[in-house]
């Protein structure tokens, strides 16, 4: 096929080029040039999506497919999605278009965000969840629901991360000694390596099969404590984790999410954060490799001199050493009590 990845140098859109170039595909890629270098084999163009005269590059061409997988702001993706480029278009949002987790099984009916398809301006990643909707819709609208499909991507992991928290885990644990954990161990969580989300969205664009899909793991594919032993065990680290009770860390003033990445508290507000229907999905032929492959090769990426490059716009992850170091005291003094 011929296939336009709009981006394709970062994250997703890099395993998106790389799986399409294995594939056979054509492809053609259009960014920038800012973020990363375009792989060898594409066609690389060049371009600024956010105006309709950035797009000249593309004025004329078609595709069989345009693949659009970090569209942030409603507007440019509607651009794109008008530009009469391709009579099909995929396009990869996430699951943080969802209002609520207050229940388990969150399947693709349930309510979402208000988003706006020609709302624009900058990237914002504080309203990523009315963003990514405003661009669902901007997608849904030109194309309708058979000939686009939304692959809504929960936590991506592999190599290339340009978010952060798996890498940050890995770093942390190859450094060793005793390891900050949070709360229960047996917490599950739901991660989606980012090839398995890139095969499935060309298994779609391939077969032509339009619709809103969860791209997650059926299941909870793993807990807190098996990750942190896959870092442990990925880096050959003797690392230590100290399990400490989510009520403590919260007395010590340690930020879920940002401090201690994936760490989501328990709780009636979060009880279906990791636990969204993955069965649109696995229905429509996603397949997810183990969790401990995606650890290992995202620690072989690190080790081979990968960097995380964060998307602009987004916050580093990770607590400061200091700190982490003044809880473990703090818990250790409160455990002997
Ligand atoms: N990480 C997660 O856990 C997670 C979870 C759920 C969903 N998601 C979604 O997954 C997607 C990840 O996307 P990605 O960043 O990995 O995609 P990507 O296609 O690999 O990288 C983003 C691309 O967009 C290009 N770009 C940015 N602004 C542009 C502009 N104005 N005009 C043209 N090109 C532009 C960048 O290149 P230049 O800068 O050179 O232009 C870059 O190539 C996001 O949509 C995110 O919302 C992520």
């Amino acid at each position: 096929m011929r296939l336009l990845v709009i981006g394709g140098t970062a994250f997703v859109g890099r395993a998106i080029v790389a799986d399409a170039l294995a594939r056979g595909h054509k492809v053609t890629t259009f960014n920038r040039g800012l973020t990363g270098q375009d792989a060898d084999g594409v066609e690389a163009l060049r371009g600024d999506r956010s105006t309709d005269a950035g797009l000249r590059e593309l004025t004329g061409r078609s595709f069989d497919a345009v693949i659009d997988p970090g569209g942030l702001v409603p507007a440019h993706v509607l651009r794109t999605a008008r530009a009469e480029l391709a009579p099909f278009y995929a396009f990869v949002s996430t699951t943080a278009v969802y209002r609520s987790w207050t229940t388990a099984g969150t399947d693709e009916s349930a309510p979402t965000w208000p988003g706006v398809p020609d709302e624009d301006g900058d990237p914002d990643l504080a309203r990523l969840g009315v963003r990514k909707r405003g661009c669902e819709l901007a997608v849904e609208q030109t194309f309708g629901p058979d000939a686009a499909v939304i692959a809504r991507a929960g936590m991506i992991v592999g190599p290339h991360d340009n978010v952060g928290q798996l890498p940050w885990w890995l770093t942390r644990i190859a450094q060793g000694g005793r390891v900050l954990a949070p709360g229960d161990p047996d917490r599950g969580l739901q991660l989606i390596d980012v090839r398995d989300l890139s095969a499935f969205v060309l298994d779609q664009v391939e077969a032509r099969a339009g619709g809103i899909h969860n791209v997650v793991p059926d299941e909870p594919n793993t807990t807190m404590g098996h990750l942190v032993d896959d870092c442990a065990q990925a880096t050959g680290s003797t690392a230590e984790a100290v399990w400490v009770d989510e009520g403590f860390l919260f007395s010590q003033g340690v930020q879920p999410w940002a401090e201690l990445p994936l760490w989501i508290p328990d709780g009636p507000a979060t009880a279906g954060f990791w636990a969204v229907s993955g069965a649109s999905a696995k229905a429509a032929g996603l397949r997810t490799r183990p969790v401990a492959e995606s650890v290992r090769d995202t620690w072989e990426w690190l080790r081979s001199g990968g960097e995380v490059r964060l998307t602009p716009g987004a916050a580093p992850f990770g607590i400061a050493g200091e700190k982490e170091q003044q809880v473990l005291t703090a818990w250790d003094a409160r455990s002997v009590v």
